[in-house]
C-alpha cells in the first residue's frame, strides 16, 4: 500500500514521507524545499532568504525564479505555502504575510495510560504506559503537518491531569520532555503543559492555597525547573474549579489570586498561564430552574475584569454552554476588555459525529468568528482531533478540520469554501471539487438530524455520540431541555432566566425577541410551543420533524456522493471512508427515528406530511 492510501501523508501528498534533516528551523526549511520541489517536479530556481520578521514571510519573483523571504520561522511557512501554491497549480506570489494569532494551539487530551480524552482516532501519539513514548519519526511528521498550516504550539497532555501526569513537570518526566521539545522546535512548534492545581498540597507543601507563601515557593522552584529543561516553554495551562478539578475556591480563595500566583512563577521565564473558563456547577439538581449553566462563566469572570496579570490569559470556550452544534458566541468574549483572552475550539468532533459523521467544521468556526468584534481574544487554541491511527484523524476527511483550525489561526477568519477547496486539491487532486462538496454539505445534514434549533445535549451521556433525548435531562450537569406535552427549551430571556442580558446590547435584544433571534439559536434562548409557528408558516413541531427527515437523507446523500467516486480513489482509502458513510447513515436514521418518536409521543402531533413515526 502507498502513502497515499493509508491517508498518513495527510494533505502533504507533495512531500516524501522520509523526514527532513537538519538542525534549525532554516535547515528543515531548505530540506523541506528541495524534497517538494523535486517530487513536485519543478524547475524553477528558489531562494530561501532569512531576515528579522519573526512568523511573517513573503514571496516574490525573482530574475529566474523566485524568493522566500520571513523570519526564523517564517522562511519554514513560506516554504510550505510555496509548495502547497505549486501543487494546487496556484501562483506562489504572497505579499508580506504574518499571522493574526501570536499563538496557534492545539490541546490534546490525551492521557499517559495512553487513552485520549474525546479522542477519535486510536491512542496518544506521545504517551503509552505512563511514560512519553512515541514514534520519533512519526513526530517529525506531525509536526511537519502542523507547521505546514502554521500550528506553534501544542500541549500534549489532558486538561484533567490523571496521576502520573502531574509528574510531568518534575525530574521523572522532564529529561523526556526535553526530547520532544528538542524535536517539535525545529518545525516552529513550542510545548505548554497543563497542570495539577493542588499539586504542592501532596507534594512537598502540604496545601495548595495561593494564600500561602509556601505554594508561592513551590511553584516558583517548579518553574524554575522546568524552564531548564525546555527554555521556550509557552506555559501552563489549567482547569482549575471545573468538573471535579479543585482550585482556588477549593481553598476560598478568587480565581484571580490563583492565577496569578501561578502566572508570577511563570513570569521570569516569559511564560503565560493559560487559565480555563469552563467553570460551572456540574452538581446542579435539575428541579432547580433558577441556575443556568451558560450563564456561569460570565457571572465568574467579567467582574475580574482588569485584576489579572498580564501573562495571565484566559481560555474561553466559543460557545457558553460546551462544544454544541449550535451554540452564541460565549458572552465572555464580548467582555474583559482589560484581560488577555484566548479563544478555544474544538476540533475533536465529541458533539459532532465522533470522527465517525463528517461534520466539516470550518462553518461553525466561520459563524463564531463573524459575531465577535476582530479583537476579541488574542489567542488561538483548539482541541485536537489526532491520534495514533495511521491516517491521524481516524476519518480521512475529518484531516479537513485540523487544515482548516491552522489556516483560520494564521488568517484570524474562517473561509470554509476556500479552506476546502484547498485541502482538498492537495489531497485528492482528482476529485478535488466533489470532495469540497461532501465537506461543504456536511455540517447541516448532521445539525438536522442531531440537533433541533440550537437545542443541543439530546446525545447519550458520557460517550456523547447518538441520540437520547432524555439523557441528560435528570442529570447534575445543568444541561435541561424541559420538554413537556406542550412546549421546548429553557427561557433564557429577559422574562427568563436573563442569559441575554450578558451580551452587548445590540445581541443581547436580538436574541431576547424570538421574533428576531437568529432562527438557528432559537431554542437554545428561548422555550416554544410545539404550535410556535416559524417564519416560514411551519409550526415549530413540523419543523423539528422536517430537519430529523431531510437530515437521514442529507446523510445518505453524502454516502451516496461519495460512491460516485470509486473510481478516483485509491481503493483503501475510498472503502475505508465509505465505511464511515454507512455508520453515519445508520447513526442518522437513528437520530432520525429517536427524536421524532420522542417528540410525537410527548405532543401527540403527527407529522403533517404523514411519514412514518413510530408510535
Ligand atoms: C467536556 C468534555 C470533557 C472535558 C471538558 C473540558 O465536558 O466532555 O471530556 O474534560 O469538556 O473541556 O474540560
Amino acid at each position: 500500500m502507498n502513502i497515499i492510501d493509508t491517508g498518513a501523508a495527510a494533505w502533504l501528498t507533495y512531500l516524501p514521507m522520509e523526514i527532513p534533516q537538519g538542525e534549525t528551523t532554516q535547515d528543515i526549511a531548505r530540506s523541506e524545499l528541495r524534497a517538494g520541489l523535486s517530487s513536485l517536479g519543478f524547475a524553477a530556481k528558489v531562494d530561501v532568504i532569512e531576515d528579522d520578521k519573526g512568523e511573517g514571510f513573503e514571496i516574490t519573483q525573482s530574475q529566474d525564479g523566485y524568493v522566500i523571504k520571513g523570519g526564523k520561522t517564517g522562511v519554514l511557512y513560506g516554504v510550505y505555502h510555496f509548495l502547497s501554491a505549486i501543487a494546487r497549480e496556484e501562483s506562489p506570489l504572497t505579499p508580506f504575510t504574518a499571522p493574526h494569532y501570536p499563538l496557534r494551539m492545539i490541546n490534546h487530551w490525551d492521557n499517559m495510560d495512553g487513552s485520549v480524552e474525546r479522542g477519535y482516532a486510536g491512542r496518544s501519539l506521545f504517551f503509552k504506559n505512563h511514560q512519553l513514548d512515541y514514534d520519533e519519526q512519526r513526530i517529525h511528521r506531525y509536526a511537519r503537518m502542523l507547521a505546514s498550516v502554521s500550528i506553534n504550539a501544542i500541549c500534549p497532555n489532558n486538561v484533567n491531569v490523571h496521576p502520573p501526569m502531574d509528574l510531568l513537570i518534575t525530574k521523572t518526566y522532564l529529561p523526556q520532555l526535553k526530547k520532544l521539545a528538542d524535536i517539535l522546535r525545529l518545525y516552529g512548534i513550542r510545548l505548554l503543559l497543563t497542570i495539577e492545581y493542588s499539586m504542592p498540597s501532596y507534594h512537598g507543601a502540604g496545601t495548595a492555597d495561593p494564600h500561602e507563601k509556601t505554594v508561592h515557593t513551590w511553584w516558583e522552584e517548579r518553574a524554575a525547573e522546568v524552564y531548564r529543561y525546555i527554555p521556550d516553554l509557552v506555559g501552563f495551562l489549567v482547569k482549575a474549579d471545573s468538573e471535579y478539578r479543585p482550585g482556588p475556591f477549593t481553598y476560598g480563595r478568587s480565581h484571580t489570586q490563583g492565577a496569578n500566583m501561578l502566572a508570577r512563577a511563570l513570569a521570569p521565564y516569559g511564560g503565560k498561564l493559560f487559565w480555563r473558563c469552563f467553570v460551572y456547577n456540574c452538581k446542579q439538581d435539575w428541579r432547580d430552574t433558577e441556575t443556568d449553566r451558560p450563564k456561569a462563566a460570565f457571572a465568574t469572570y467579567a467582574p475580574l475584569d482588569g485584576e489579572f496579570d498580564d501573562n495571565v490569559v484566559l481560555q474561553i470556550k466559543n460557545g457558553p454552554l460546551d462544544f454544541q452544534v449550535r451554540e452564541p458566541a460565549s458572552p465572555l468574549l464580548y467582555a474583559m476588555p482589560n484581560t488577555n483572552k484566548a479563544l478555544e475550539l474544538q476540533i475533536a468532533q465529541e458533539y459532532t459525529g465522533h470522527q465517525i459523521d463528517l461534520f466539516y467544521l470550518a462553518q461553525l468556526w466561520r459563524d463564531v468568528l463573524t459575531q465577535l468584534p476582530k479583537g476579541a481574544a488574542q489567542y488561538i487554541a483548539a482541541v485536537g482531533n489526532l491520534g495514533d491511527d495511521d491516517n491521524w484523524c481516524g476519518h480521512d476527511l475529518a484531516q479537513a478540520n485540523l487544515y482548516a483550525y491552522g489556516r483560520i489561526a494564521w488568517l484570524g477568519e474562517s473561509h470554509p469554501e476556500q479552506f476546502a477547496a484547498e485541502w482538498a486539491r492537495l489531497t485528492y487532486p482528482q476529485a478535488a471539487e466533489e470532495v469540497a462538496d461532501i465537506l461543504l454539505a456536511s455540517p447541516a445534514a448532521y445539525e438536522k438530524y442531531a440537533a433541533p434549533l440550537g437545542l443541543g445535549f439530546m446525545v447519550n451521556p458520557h460517550i456523547h455520540y447518538g441520540p437520547s433525548p432524555e439523557g441528560y435531562e435528570f442529570s447534575l450537569w445543568g444541561t435541561y431541555h424541559r420538554a413537556d406535552q406542550t412546549a421546548i427549551g429553557v427561557d433564557r430571556s429577559s422574562r427568563g432566566t436573563g442569559f441575554t442580558g450578558q451580551y452587548p446590547d445590540q445581541f443581547g435584544a436580538l436574541f431576547d425577541d424570538p421574533a428576531t433571534c437568529p432562527e438557528k439559536l432559537l431554542l437554545f434562548f428561548h422555550r416554544l410551543r410545539y404550535d410556535h409557528v416559524m417564519a416560514d408558516g411551519r409550526t415549530l413541531l413540523q419543523r423539528i420533524y422536517d430537519d430529523h427527515f431531510n437530515g437521514a437523507q442529507e446523510a445518505e446523500a453524502l454516502k451516496a456522493a461519495w460512491e460516485q467516486l470509486k473510481d478516483k480513489m485509491p481503493e483503501r482509502t475510498f472503502e475505508r471512508v465509505l465505511a464511515r458513510f454507512e455508520r453515519q447513515v445508520k447513526n442518522a436514521r437513528e437520530w432520525r427515528d429517536v427524536i421524532n418518536t420522542y417528540f410525537y409521543r410527548k405532543s401527540g402531533i403527527s407529522d403533517a406530511r404523514g411519514r412514518m413515526i413510530y408510535s
